[in-house]
């Protein structure tokens, strides 16, 4: 990218400023601080013309970290725009950004050509505008600033090894392998895990066979249960056939008799006599009627004898005939008490006769009872004798039932036995799982080659993660790169310092064991002082800050047309800064424009063009370029 304008407005300190970038040459910044007589140039914005200004519109950030309205210069308050314009091949780009500004608000973006290509949102533009650059931010403030930073390029030296290893790999695209490193590492892992996947399928398949070892055996136990069954169910079998063979010529004679038994008792009960006494019932009857009859007539004799008795007493007494009511007479009396007479001795007569006929009577009822009597015993004696045989019969039938129950209940059995013997019979003997276990060996034989060739991809896969890593193609570029910093780095320092003080850039540092470590380092030998970086002099240490950040530009400098170096000549003499001078102006016919930035009025005679960022009282900076030397 070739970078031609930087446009400045109400930008942290500057109020308005426009530089030239393409080609300017070696060009100074110095600065007039009228705010405050104290600071002479500090804090007049000579940092932030060019390495803020450049890094914001890049990058969206400055140097110092400020970003989004931090960068809004704090008199105005608004309008804050930083234009930067440059040239990739035919086409010509151009990045605004801005912040409350009136017409554009805080909007960032980008033109191809005057075509505005602005993307969707602001972080998609940033990434179209870090696209066109192709320098990411670590490198650029690593490459193209020797800034103020105490991390960046300037300081090298002092960065911790993994700082080092950063800004190398960003110089020499290193990241890259990183990158793909990351990439065959998370291969590694899914491959891993595709592994495992496969083991647990292995163990799952072992699992199967041994369970087909285990199937077999429980099917042959099981087996050999439903034979004893069928032994035992056999046996049964023979016991109850013999059994129902037994029972019918033990207890047949038996029941054979029972049967006649019945048969015969039967016969003998149908034949019993029935006892008939209702003859004797009646004559019982008829003699106990008479006897009762003439009982009443000898009872209706008394009465009458009573009443004549009566009515003759009624005679003597009264006056009246009580027959015919007409005066009784003596005569009448005596006609009428003889008629009574004459009844009472008839009555007499009667009632005696009847005594004899009674006890006639008396003696035939006596007689028929006796007769009856001995009948109804005969009676019951047969009813008892028909009972007994009734009871007899049935104590034979159920003898009979009895046999005949548990004769079927054998013949049961035997039914029942055949059945569960048929059921048993019916189950099919297992057969050996030979050919199971033969398909599931060749499924674990396949699965077993499956796992060697994962092996094998993972191992190259794990090469790869090597081969990528920082002992790998990374150690050989800087392996290869050594040489060259080395040169580069001395010659630079050569030139700045003379022939007491040498580079040494190491990516193997020696170890006491005699082995190495895998370490970024660069070390600086002064024959004439210490042999540590940190023992030398701040001048010293600059002279050497500067070699290495000019050795390491060296790798870079065909991606960029202007550096910029801030406050380099800190604590170097007018020899060392003549020194420094000499090799910008070398390098300047290389890279076309470098800025060099100092609060040092001095050194302004030695520079052809000269930019002075002036802060007036009230504290707002303007751009006042001019010739060196003046
Ligand atoms: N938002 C801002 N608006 C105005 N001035 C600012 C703002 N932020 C920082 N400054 C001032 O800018 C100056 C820093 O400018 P810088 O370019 O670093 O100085 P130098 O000229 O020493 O390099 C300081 O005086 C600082 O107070
Ligand atoms: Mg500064």
């Amino acid at each position: 990218m070739q970078w031609d304008t930087l446009i400045v407005k109400n930008f942290l300190a500057i109020n308005e400023a426009r530089v030239q970038l393409h080609n300017q040459g070696l060009v100074l910044i110095d600065g007039i601080n009228k705010s405050d007589p104290k600071f002479k140039s500090n804090g007049a914005g000579k940092s932030t013309l060019i390495p803020d200004a450049l890094s914001y519109a890049l990058y969206d950030i400055t140097t110092k970290g400020d970003k989004a309205d931090d960068v809004i210069n704090n008199k105005v308050g608004k309008n804050t725009e930083v234009i930067l314009i440059g040239r990739k091949g035919e086409d010509t780009y151009r990045i605004e950004r801005y912040r409350k500004h009136t017409k554009h608000k805080n909007k960032v973006k980008l033109f191809r050509n005057d075509t505005e290509i602005t993307g969707k949102s602001a972080s998609v533009t940033n990434k179209l505008i870090e696209e066109l650059i192709g320098v990411e931010y670590n490198t650029f403030i690593n490459s193209i600033l020797f800034a103020q930073k105490s991390d960046g390029l300037g300081s090298f030296a002092v960065l911790p090894d993994s700082r080092k290893k950063e800004i190398l790999d960003s110089l020499l695209n290193l990241d890259i392998y990183s990158l793909a490193q990351e990439i065959a590492k998370e291969r590694v892992k899914s491959k891993e895990r595709e592994m495992d996947e496969k083991r647990r399928e292995g163990d799952k398949l072992e699992w199967e066979l041994s369970q087909v070892d285990v199937l077999e055996e429980q099917e042959k136990a099981q087996y050999e249960n439903t034979r004893n069954l069928i032994r035992q169910e056999q046996q049964n079998l023979a016991d109850t056939v013999k059994q129902l063979n037994d029972y019918p010529a033990k207890f047949f004679p038996v029941v054979d008799k029972c049967r006649e038994e019945v048969v015969r008792l039967t016969k003998e009960r149908e034949e019993m006599n029935t006892v008939n006494i209702s003859e004797y019932q009646n004559d019982v009857n008829q003699k106990q009627q008479l006897v009762m009859a003439t009982k009443a007539e000898i009872n209706r004799l008394v009465k009458e004898k009573a009443s004549i008795v009566t009515n003759y007493k009624k005679v003597e007494m009264s006056k009246t005939c009580p027959v015919c009511g007409s005066e009784m007479d003596s005569i009448h009396r005596e006609q009428e008490l003889n008629s009574l007479k004459d009844q009472l001795r008839q009555v007499l007569i009667s009632a005696q006769s009847l005594e004899p006929i009674l006890q006639q009577h008396e003696t035939e009822y006596q007689a028929s009872y006796e007769v009856f009597s001995q009948h109804k015993d005969i009676q019951n004696r047969a009813m008892e004798e028909y009972r007994n045989i009734s009871v007899q019969i049935q104590k034979n039938e159920q003898a009979v039932q009895h046999y005949e129950t548990n004769l079927k209940a054998l013949k049961d059995k035997v039914q029942h036995i055949n059945t569960t013997l048929k059921k048993l019979m019916s189950i099919p003997e297992p057969q050996k799982k030979d050919s199971n276990r033969e398909a599931i060996k060749e499924k674990i034989t396949a699965h077993k080659h499956s796992l060697v060739a994962l092996e094998k991809e993972k191992q190259t896969l794990e090469d790869a993660v090597k081969v990528y890593s920082n002992e790998g193609v990374k150690s050989h570029v800087l392996d290869l790169i050594t040489p060259f910093l080395n040169e580069q780095g001395n010659t630079y320092l050569a030139k700045l310092a003379g022939s007491n003080m040498e580079l040494n850039f190491s990516t193997r540092t020696p170890k006491k064991d005699g082995g190495y470590s895998e370490k970024f380092d660069v070390q600086l030998i002064n024959r004439a002082g210490g042999d540590k970086y940190k023992s030398n002099s701040g001048g010293e240490r600059k002279r050497a800050d500067l070699a290495i950040s000019l050795a390491l530009q060296d790798l870079v400098l065909g991606s960029t047309n202007l550096i910029v170096y801030d406050e380099v000549f800190d604590a170097l003499d007018e020899t060392g800064v003549e020194n420094v001078i000499e090799l910008l102006k070398e390098r300047v016919k290389t890279i076309g424009t470098i800025f060099v930035i100092t609060h040092n009025a001095h050194f302004s005679n030695l520079f052809e063009k000269r930019i002075t960022i002036v802060k007036d009282t009230n504290g707002i900076s303007t751009l006042k370029e001019g010739e060196g030397k003046s």
